[in-house]
This record gives C-alpha cells, sequence and structure tokens, in this order.
C-alpha cells in the first residue's frame, strides 16, 4: 500500500493527526494539499472503490473515517479542531440533522450545482445528493394480480393483514410519510398512516430486506423497500436464498402514473471547518463525475443524481422511474411532523382491529 492509497482514519489517529498539523507547521500545509479526511456512514464496500479512484485520478490520499450516525455528533463536539472535511452518509433526514447541528458551510462549486439536480441538492449548498434511491412496493408475484399501485392505496381495507414494513421511525419511512404530509396535508397524512398501520400483517420490526424474507415465508403480501435492496438481493451470490426471496418478488414504482416514486438520496456535506477545503471539493466534483456515478450504479444498484450516466442492467431491467420531484427539503421539513405521526397512530404497535 502507497500513501496514495485511501486509508482508514482510526479513532487513535484523530490525535495524531491533530499534532502533526499543529507540530509542523509549514510542512504540514503542504502534506494538507494531498489528502482529504471524510467521515462516512456508509459501508466501505461501497464508498472505498469511490475514493480508491479519487486517489488514483488526482493522487489525494482519502482518510475515511467510518461510522454511524453519531459521526454527526462528533464533528459538532470537535469543533473548529475537527479534521474532518466531509460527511458522506445517507437520508435526508441525517443530512439534515448534520445542517441543525451548524457542522457545514455551503457548496457553491459551480460544476458541483450544474450537475446534480435542484431536487436532489439543498438550495444554499449545504447538502449535495450524490446517488438516489426510490422507495418502493415489492409483492408477492403469486398472491399480488396488479403492477401498478400508489401509496395512497396502501390505506385501503383490500390491503388488510397483508403489508410488512420496518418500523415507522425509520429514516426511511419518516422521511415517505413526510412527503404524504407535503402532497396532501397533515389530516389526511394521519388518516393514511392509520389505514396503513391497520393493514400491517404483524408489528412493524426488521429492516428493509426483512420484509422481503417476510414476503417469502407468506407472512405477508407487499412491502416497503429501497430499490438498492432488490439490486443486492438479485445479485446476492453469498447468500443465494436473498436471490430466491427476490425471484419470488415483483417491483412496483408507487404513483409511476402520476407524481412519480418518492425518491431519497446518499449525499456529502462540506464541513463547516475543512482543513482542506479545496481538495474537498474536488472529491465533491469527483463524486458527481460520470465515472463516479457509474461506481454508485454499478455497486450498489442506486440511481445516479447526474443525468445521462446508466442505471446497472440489474436496475434497468425493472423498467422507468419516474421521480417524484417534491424538493428534499420540504421533506426535511415535515419529518418532524411524520415523526409526531407515527407516535400518534401508534403504528409500532400494530394494527389496531
Ligand atoms: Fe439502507
Amino acid at each position: 500500500m502507497t500513501n496514495k492509497r485511501g486509508r482508514p482514519l482510526c479513532a487513535g489517529f484523530l490525535p495524531v493527526f491533530g499534532a502533526f498539523a499543529i507540530g509542523l507547521g509549514g510542512i504540514a500545509a503542504d502534506a494538507q494539499a494531498d489528502e482529504v479526511n471524510v467521515y462516512t456512514t456508509r459501508q466501505p464496500d461501497l464508498i472505498q472503490p469511490l475514493f480508491d479512484a479519487f486517489t488514483e485520478e488526482t493522487g489525494i490520499a482519502v482518510n475515511a473515517l467510518f461510522g454511524g450516525e453519531e459521526l454527526v455528533e462528533r464533528i459538532r463536539a470537535e469543533g473548529a479542531n475537527s479534521p474532518a472535511d466531509l460527511l458522506v452518509t445517507v437520508d435526508i433526514g441525517t443530512l439534515q440533522r448534520a445542517i441543525d447541528a451548524g457542522i457545514s458551510q455551503p457548496v457553491t462549486h459551480a460544476p458541483v450545482l450544474e450537475r446534480v439536480p435542484e431536487h436532489l441538492r439543498d438550495a444554499d449548498g449545504n447538502w449535495v445528493g450524490l446517488s438516489a434511491r426510490a422507495r418502493i412496493v415489492i409483492a408477492a408475484r403469486e398472491r399480488v394480480e396488479q403492477d401498478t399501485i400508489t401509496y395512497e392505496e396502501l390505506a385501503d381495507p383490500e390491503w388488510r393483514g397483508r403489508i410488512c414494513t420496518r418500523p415507522g421511525q425509520h429514516n426511511y419511512n419518516i422521511a415517505l410519510f413526510a412527503s404524504m404530509i407535503a402532497h396532501h396535508g397533515e389530516d389526511y397524512a394521519e388518516e393514511w398512516l392509520a389505514g396503513l398501520r391497520d393493514n400491517l400483517a404483524m408489528n412493524p420490526s426488521g429492516n428493509d430486506r426483512g420484509q422481503a424474507r417476510n414476503i417469502h415465508a407468506g407472512a405477508c403480501d407487499i412491502a416497503i423497500m429501497n430499490t438498492y435492496y432488490m439490486g443486492l438481493m438479485e445479485t446476492n451470490e453469498e447468500e443465494p436464498e436473498q436471490q430466491e426471496w427476490a425471484a419470488g418478488l415483483k417491483l412496483l414504482f408507487p404513483n409511476g402514473e402520476d407524481r412519480g416514486t418518492h425518491v431519497n438520496v446518499s449525499g456529502v456535506i462540506l464541513a463547516r471547518h475543512a482543513p482542506n477545503e479545496e481538495a474537498a471539493v474536488q472529491l465533491i466534483e469527483f463524486l458527481t463525475s460520470d465515472q463516479a456515478q457509474a461506481i454508485y450504479a454499478e455497486i450498489n444498484h442506486e440511481y445516479p443524481v447526474v443525468e445521462g450516466v446508466p442505471v446497472s442492467d440489474t436496475v434497468a431491467a425493472w423498467g422507468e422511474l419516474r421521480v417524484d420531484e417534491l424538493p428534499l427539503s420540504t421533506i426535511a421539513e415535515n419529518r418532524a411532523t411524520a415523526s409526531e405521526l407515527v407516535d400518534k397512530v401508534g403504528y409500532e404497535d400494530g394494527p389496531r382491529s
């Protein structure tokens, strides 16, 4: 391994990094030009190939610190001394939390803004979407006849006892519920959510892929899932049973015939105190390049945010995604209400009747 390869930035490395930067003055400034520090909640398998490609192209090393959502609080706590240049994470909920924590600064670099559509980035540039995922409905091929569906229909009595979802308070569901509030208002959304709750086959639990397993086991007929999980199941050589679950499913893009399907993003935040700002912006630009967008598409079966970059063959086989272009910032504004509604209707306790 040369120092041009991305290397993990482990917890123990951080104080050393700080001492190095402070202690060596001018030398540190030179060293800083050749590296960028990324805090990320994304899986190493997915994101490391992107960092490696960036390093190969630019000679700039990427030091990655992998962790969970606590990274937001960590950057906030580190304050002006934070070595973080970028936070790369998923979901508008986490991105918004980071902005609310005051750890971002606007990305104003024109080449980035030109490539990412407006509804997939913050109006002020405080977050920029890097890949998109649709929240779809999966259905048992053998038990569900229809090939189209709307989110609204999920509350219809015909689905009583037939739906599985992960917990309502999960970020992915909160964003979907927030989109329902934005489109229909709070009163409608509450009634809808209570209807969905009563259609659940069991108390919401597990993750998205767990719902596919539930359908395979016959516990329910339809479920809500992010698209990339379907891609990862279909192509999962290590766990062939997941290929089996996927084989029994069909994929429906809700509201594909009207306003479009709800999408969420993975995205990046430029840290407010980024010590290597120039290199960090260069990495953001790289992540929106055709090359990097194609890696997102191939490795994780996500949708590129940049127009004209093809999806993977697996994703292409599902047919056309029509995107609900409701700005994610509007969804962010409705997240708190969505979370309150989940509690109010007792979503996590499952069906009332
Ligand atoms: Fe996920």
